[in-house]
């Protein structure tokens, strides 16, 4: 069959479900993906005809775009910060925004002149701590997530992208963690859509991402984040500083509790987007009251 015409059959039939922008990129990536061609292969060469091994894979990401599954999935991989991060349900897609979070962490760090430990909790894919380790060469990285199967893909990620990270399975809700190292910097992006809020969420997210992964109840939203600064009060060396990636609705909530438990320089920032998206604070390692 022509690719031109596999490329129309795309139109018609996920027409419906997406843009039309968005079917041209599905299409166009998956023809880089599996048959290794250039995006312009269809003005180059309008009369290309795919043989049916070709062909079978195009059709079995059509098949799977209609069930609303994200491409990224069906690939197996995606990009974040130009490195490679294979994913699969077990994990969280990697989202520009969290690019943004660890572009400020870099920003920080990038001039510290000695060795430095940073800690991801709730690390998923792994992609915050592969692209903490390779951009900032002098950082020992640690991640830590409470899915075996979230640890087992984060570990196969940076044996690709050659990351030299420490991945441990742990619960970051339980007030028995203990890590026996200081840190100069924690991260985390966890878990922080309401309930409230799965209505507004694409289906294909909601289908297919893993839950643990995105929600928290209506009740105590914020769960996440004070376990995390409970933890960085016991665990960041003085004038340590947490980067969270937060819940856009909860940002002045956010920094309050960061507030009473006595963080300073505590800095909300929006993302590309405009809405508050990430916050960072520090320690001054005074002693806890
Ligand atoms: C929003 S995802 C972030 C994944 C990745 N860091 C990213 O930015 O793409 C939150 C992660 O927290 C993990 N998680 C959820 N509850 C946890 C817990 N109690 N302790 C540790 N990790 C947890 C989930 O398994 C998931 O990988």
């Amino acid at each position: 069959m022509l690719l031109k015409e596999i490329k129309n059959i795309f139109h018609k039939e996920l027409g419906a479900l997406y843009q039309k922008e968005e079917v041209d990129t599905f299409f166009h990536t998956a023809v880089t993906h599996f048959l290794g061609l250039e995006r312009f292969v269809l003005v180059l060469r309008p009369g290309l005809v795919l043989t049916k091994e070709e062909e079978y894979p195009l059709f079995e990401t059509l098949a799977r775009l209609q069930k609303e599954e994200p491409l990224q999935y069906i690939l197996g991989e995606t990009e974040f910060m130009d490195f490679t991060i294979t994913v699969n349900p077990d994990v969280l897609i990697p989202r520009p925004e969290t690019e943004e979070l660890v572009e400020w962490m870099v920003s920080q760090y990038e001039k510290e002149p000695s060795k430095i430990q940073l800690l991801d909790m709730g690390t998923g894919s792994g992609c915050i701590a592969i692209a903490l380790s390779k951009l900032l060469p002098n950082a020992m990285v640690t991640a830590l997530d409470i899915s075996s199967k979230a640890i087992t893909t984060a570990k196969k990620n940076a044996n690709l992208n050659e990351a030299p990270v420490v991945f441990k399975e742990a619960d970051m809700l339980s007030p028995d963690l203990d890590l026996d190292t200081k840190f100069d910097g924690i991260v985390s992006n966890p878990p922080y859509v309401r309930e409230q809020e799965k209505r507004q969420m694409a289906n294909n997210v909601n289908k297919y991402e893993p839950h643990q992964a995105l929600f928290v109840t209506d009740g105590n939203p914020l769960v996440f984040y004070e376990a995390i600064a409970h933890f960085a009060q016991n665990h960041l060396k003085p004038n340590g500083n947490v980067f969270l990636e937060i819940n856009q609705y909860l940002g002045e909530q956010t920094k309050q509790l960061f507030v009473d438990k006595n963080f300073t320089q505590i800095e909300l920032k929006k993302d590309i987007f405009g809405n508050d998206r990430m916050l960072s604070a520090r320690w001054e390692g005074e002693s806890l009251v």
